[in-house]
């Protein structure tokens, strides 16, 4: 397991190019089993979560080609020889849910291992299931597998989702194109990778309207054809990155990236005091005010805040002139970074699913752990900012959503190294 050494106290200046969604491309790649011709992808990140369901598809009996270094991936899926998703792929990844959808729609089975939960809660995926129940299919839970069945295909149907979890919408929304008849999906999710998906599966022949609102509506057809599509720009790396010229109080661009992918998010970074100018070629930052102003957050489904960069907030705000107060609605165990955070001198309490942070003046660096993928991002952030040396363990939780940190915060001036843990 390698480390991250940062050495703290540089503006950082310069730009950051911005890759493709990791959660767009982690319900892009399912896509493809809706058809049996190729799908390609371009504009992929290149992750070790890709790679997971990469492994997957493949032990499904597709071909994933990766091309440009990941950046391209091309899937072939005349046929699937294996329905059923194992438990020792989906335990690394709980998006290994998604194929059971497609899988469903296309070819009637699927066995899918049940994802289990993971650090930052119990994850379970019940609206996924009663959604397919609704679109007739037939499901067994048993040795920690679902046994799904649509005898007969999938049928359209009405279905309100008591919360708007984006794995279920992305999971029924696949599903429903091949449905026979109208489905209305209500109450769904109406984030952006949602709409890249729907953007996808239109230009496979599906016939989707309403991503982006609360209300889906899909006209079942016969068959889905190959397309290639271009992944969306990451609005979670997005974020993360904008908040890096703000913790070290530089100037930097975020290439390629787009207000409106970041909207609540960027309105709460202004009132900590950030300048954010939409350029011809991305998102430029910078830090207007003489200290980070204090702001209260809540986690919200989009286009509410988003859970996502809940940490990376907390760790800018750890220095703000004040007390901001987070609220996590999403998740019920996302503040793993803040005892770490104490550990360099922040100051936070957390009751439940609240945590304050009264701001300090400076932060110390000090040898942290990683315990999960955005909390490793933001113990980053933190470092970049404290006084010394941070060294952040665990390292492989970051590589699952961010590609070449060392490189891209390096390329703006940042004292960072990756290193063996050993070392
Ligand atoms: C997606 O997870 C993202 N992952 C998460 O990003 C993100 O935090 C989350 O959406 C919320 O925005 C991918 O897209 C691969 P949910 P997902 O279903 O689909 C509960 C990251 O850091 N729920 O909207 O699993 C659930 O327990 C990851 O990139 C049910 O109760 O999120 C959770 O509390 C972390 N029953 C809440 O809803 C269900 O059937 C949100 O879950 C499904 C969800």
């Amino acid at each position: 397991m390698d480390k991250i050494i940062v050495k703290g106290g540089t503006g950082l200046n310069g730009q950051i190019p911005i890759s493709g969604a990791k959660n767009a491309c982690l319900t892009l790649m399912p896509a493809a089993l809706l058809s049996e011709e190729p799908l390609t992808l371009t504009n992929a990140p290149s992750l070790s979560d890709i790679r997971t369901m990469t492994q997957l598809l493949e032990s499904l009996g597709c071909e994933v080609a990766s091309l440009q270094g990941g950046r391209v991936l091309a899937i072939g899926t005349e046929r699937i020889s294996n329905h059923k998703a194992d438990y020792d792929i989906v335990r690394k990844m709980r998006a290994s849910i998604l194929v059971l959808g497609p899988m469903l729609a296309r070819d009637g089975e699927a066995v899918v291992s049940l994802p289990g939960g993971c650090a930052i809660g119990a994850r379970p995926v019940d609206i996924h299931l009663t959604g397919l129940e609704a679109l007739g299919a037939e499901l067994d839970l048993r040795d920690g597998y679902v046994h799904a069945k649509a005898t007969g295909g999938l049928k359209g149907a009405v279905y309100t989702m008591p919360f708007a979890s984006v794995g279920a919408t992305e999971n029924l929304l696949m599903a429903a194109t091949l449905a026979k008849g109208t489905t209305v999906l209500k109450n769904v999710a109406r984030e952006p990778e949602i709409v890249d998906l729907a953007k996808c599966l239109r230009a496979m022949g599906a016939n989707i309207e309403g991503e982006g609102t609360e209300t889906l509506t899909i006209e079942g057809v016969d068959k889905l054809h190959g397309a290639t599509h271009q992944v969306v720009t990451d609005r979670i790396e997005l974020g993360t990155y904008m908040i890096a010229p703000m913790i070290t109080n530089g100037e930097v661009e975020l290439l390629g990236g787009r207000r409106d992918l970041v909207e609540s998010f960027s309105q709460k970074l202004e009132a900590a005091g950030a300048e954010i100018t939409q350029t011809d070629t991305g998102l430029r930052v910078k830090r207007v005010s003489e200290r980070i102003q204090p702001v209260d957050v809540v986690t919200e489904v989009h286009p509410g805040f988003p859970t996502d960069l809940q940490a990376q907030m907390m760790a800018l705000l750890t220095l703000a002139d004040g007390t901001s107060v987070l609220e996590e609605r999403i998740f019920e165990n996302r503040f793993m970074h803040a005892p770490e955070l104490q550990r360099m001198g922040a100051n936070i309490e957390v009751h439940g699913g609240t945590a304050t942070v009264h701001g300090v003046s400076k932060l110390k660096g000090a040898p942290v752990m990683a315990t999960d993928l955005r909390a490793s991002i933001s113990l980053i952030l933190a470092g970049l900012a404290a006084e010394g040396e941070t060294v952040v363990s665990r390292v492989y939780h970051l590589d699952r959503g961010y590609e070449h940190v060392v490189r891209k915060l390096s390329g703006v001036g940042a004292n960072i190294e990756r290193v063996p843990e050993n070392q």
